[in-house]
């Protein structure tokens, strides 16, 4: 990934998929005209996808043309838009020793990664599998901090011997494999325990994950007992502290609790003899999808470093959505348009598989027409063609009525979108495009029906089944 500089070219076949960077120019010479207001206020701030003379795009490049060049439902996102939430999340947290380690786990695509590490990032990884992507895209393993309820003695000791910054240890019988995986590398572990600080992050219940009775973290009791036995340990390195209370959290009451919570713990601590040289306070803060009004980094750095202050040691970071949510969108084109009674559905070739969000948390996103041509408003349900009644996008949607062959802009998608994406109705998963000013660059490219069930073996006729294996 890091080689893959040099410049833009024409062209959209004859090259390999992986290293394709199209000049996909906008009407050149066209000043950039103000939004209209009605627009301006529905936008979410911060983002590259504006339209010009009507036409929506990304970056200089309009989403049509994309939509053209490498078909649809794509994800598109800018590189521009993503470069600045790090810049402006980053230049938050100035004058706080702090390391932002960037949640993997929202958008994990190779592109990204690579991006992020260059503005040197670490990473907040939660599988031998997300550690596996972070290297590939040229990230530092001694800046990766590595969370999860159910780490296997594989993805462990993968782990250690990367030499990862540290492990948050979620349970008592995790700390046990730690310590063993580590005597059998002849290593020792960093480690740091995730303390559940039981604060309620006011947000979805699938996203909460601080309050007692969830399944990730220890109790902050449990975790005083824990913190003795590690340190006991020969085969464990305590370094730090770490929590995360939930995700899409839209003030900054919460934070400011559990940072107060685990520094009472580090404090407590650091008196008994085993000193805590980091906090890590998890990711979690929200973006604008609807009508939410989050916090703004600066608002939340300025609140973090208020929190902080008097600590020595360093703090870790570890946002996903921040960072990548709206430097995202799915682009759909619309199939069908049908009415049954009274309801009016609008029928896009992206579905629940490409973009689960709606379906599992009723989340929002705002979705747009991409085209400038006038649409007369109306309510409809906008659904995909998987075979499933929660298959939606959006219910009960005031929009421009879009017609067949339109395409749609489903706004917020950096985050948590192909990244949840599934093969579910053997449905090949969608392309995702990088934009850096009037360059696209294929970073992933569509599946393919072969794709699908390449790996799977039917019994061919007359023949044995080919990977037949007798077992007990
Ligand atoms: N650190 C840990 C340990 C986490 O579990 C998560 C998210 C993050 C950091 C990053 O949180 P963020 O800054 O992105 O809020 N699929 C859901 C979100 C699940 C979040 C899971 N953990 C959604 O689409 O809203």
């Amino acid at each position: 990934m890091r080689g893959e500089g040099g410049p833009p070219s024409g062209g959209l076949r004859g090259r390999r998929a992986g290293a394709r960077r199209d000049r996909i120019a906008g009407r050149p010479g066209i000043a950039r005209r103000p939004l209209r207001p009605r627009l301006r206020r529905e936008l979410p701030p911060m983002n590259h996808f504006q339209r010009r003379d009507g036409a929506l795009h990304a970056e200089a490049i309009p989403l049509d043309r994309l939509a053209h060049a490498y078909g649809t439902p794509l994800y598109v996102y800018s590189a521009a838009t993503l470069r600045r939430h790090w810049k402006v999340l980053d230049r938050s947290l100035s004058g706080l020793r702090h390391l932002v380690c960037y949640a993997t786990k929202a958008n994990a695509n190779l592109a990204i990664l690579d991006l992020l590490a260059r503005m040197g990032a670490g990473f907040d990884i939660v599988s031998g599998g997300e550690l596996y992507r972070v290297r590939k895209a040229g990230g530092d393993p001694r800046r990766v901090v590595y969370s999860g309820v159910g780490k296997t003695d594989e993805e462990i000791a993968f782990a250690l011997s990367l030499g990862v910054k540290c492990l948050n240890v979620e349970s008592g019988p995790e700390l046990a494999r730690v310590s063993v995986v580590a005597r059998r590398l002849g290593v020792r572990a960093p480690v740091a325990l995730r303390v559940n600080p039981d604060v309620d992050p006011r947000t979805h219940p699938y996203i909460a994950t601080g309050l007692k009775k969830s399944k990730f973290g220890v109790s902050v009791e449990d975790a005083r007992r824990l913190y003795q036995l590690a340190a006991g340990d020969p085969a464990l390195d305590v370094r730090g502290v770490a929590c995360h209370i939930g995700s899409q959290i839209t003030t900054v009451v919460p934070f400011l609790d559990a940072i107060a919570r685990v520094r009472r713990l580090a404090a407590d601590l650091g008196r008994a003899g085993i000193p805590i040289r980091h906090l890590d306070i998890g990711g979690g803060l929200g973006i604008q999808y609807d009508d939410e009004n989050p916090p703004h980094p600066d608002e939340y750095g300025a609140a973090v470093k208020r929190a902080m202050k008097g600590w020595r040691g360093e703090v870790i970071l570890e946002p996903g959505r921040v960072l990548v949510g709206n430097a995202g969108i799915l682009l759909t084109r619309v199939l069908y348009v049908k009415t049954s009674g009274r309801k009016r559905f609008v029928v896009v070739d992206a579905g629940m598989n490409d973009l689960i969000r709606p379906s599992l948390y009723e989340a929002h996103h705002h979705i747009e027409p991409v085209g400038a041509e006038p649409r007369p408003e109306g309510t409809v349900d906008v659904v995909g063609p998987v075979c499933e009644s929660s298959d939606f996008l959006a219910q009960g949607r005031k929009m421009p009525v879009p017609e067949a062959g339109d395409l749609l802009c489903v706004r917020s998608a950096g985050a948590y979108g192909f990244a949840m994406s599934s093969n579910y109705n053997t449905r090949p998963r969608a392309a995702e495009v990088l934009v850096e000013g009037d360059v696209a660059r294929l970073v992933r490219r569509r599946e393919t029906w072969p794709d699908l069930v390449r790996g799977e073996r039917a019994r061919p006729p007359g023949r044995r089944f080919p990977a037949r294996r007798r077992i007990g």
